[in-house]
């Protein structure tokens, strides 16, 4: 089973992943954890990405491509995958389809997690990490940049998803324990 949630900052993609990879035994392939973890050791694309994130931009597309394409040629992913925060661009789209194809993969499903906005900034606004800390990309200035970007870079490519009724939506304003029923309901006919 591999699948894509979309959604934008703050939708709770990252705590459905979780569950998901718990539930159904995929693996949860969270670009954004991928590049903190880059910005940590401070390797080359880390020291790229630190700034850009810091400000809410995307870090760039061939990038991110190559990194889930080496991501799901690893032995953990081989009983399916849940991308967390890919793709975020229409070319991000596009590559992983041909990509997918050239593997002989498929997506069984494709859900985006609807939320408000003022819910967003105000999700962003509480999350703390399990050690108590705060990501410095939740700070309000770069939530507004990273809301921009998302309008602007990724909300157009949900047209590609809706084409041949691929994209499932599913209100994001309800419980977690709700929106992860939806969300089953949506996989046991995929
Ligand atoms: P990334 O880490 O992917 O951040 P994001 O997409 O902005 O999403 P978040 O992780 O902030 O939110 P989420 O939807 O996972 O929500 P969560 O479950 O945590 O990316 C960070 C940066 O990396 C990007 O800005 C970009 O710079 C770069 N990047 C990453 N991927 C890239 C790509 N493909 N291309 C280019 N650049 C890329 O929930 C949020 C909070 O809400 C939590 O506190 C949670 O407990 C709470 N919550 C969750 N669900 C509910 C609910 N139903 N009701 C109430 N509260 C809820």
């Amino acid at each position: 089973m591999n699948i894509i949630l979309l959604g934008p900052p703050g939708a709770g993609k990252g705590t459905q992943a979780k569950r998901l990879e718990a539930a159904y035994g995929v693996k949860q392939i969270s670009t954004g954890d991928m590049l903190r973890a880059e910005v940590a050791a401070e390797t080359p694309i880390g020291l790229q990405a630190r700034e850009l994130m810091e400000k809410g931009q995307f870090v760039p597309d061939p990038i991110m491509v190559q990194m889930i394409e080496n991501r799901i040629a690893e032995p953990d992913c081989s009983q399916g995958f849940i991308l967390d925060g890919f793709p975020r661009t229409e070319s991000q789209a596009v590559a992983l389809d041909s990509m997918l194809e050239h593997k002989g993969l498929k997506i069984n499903a494709v859900i985006l997690l609807d939320v408000a906005e003022e819910a967003l900034v105000r999700r962003l606004a509480e999350r703390v990490g399990e050690d108590g800390s705060r990501r410095p990309d939740d700070r309000p200035e770069v939530v507004r940049s990273r809301l921009e970007v998302y309008r602007a870079q990724t909300a157009p490519i949900l047209p590609y998803y809706e084409q041949n009724g691929r994209l499932k939506r599913i209100d994001g304003m309800q419980t977690v324990e709700n929106v992860a029923k939806k969300i089953d309901d949506i996989l046991a006919t995929a």
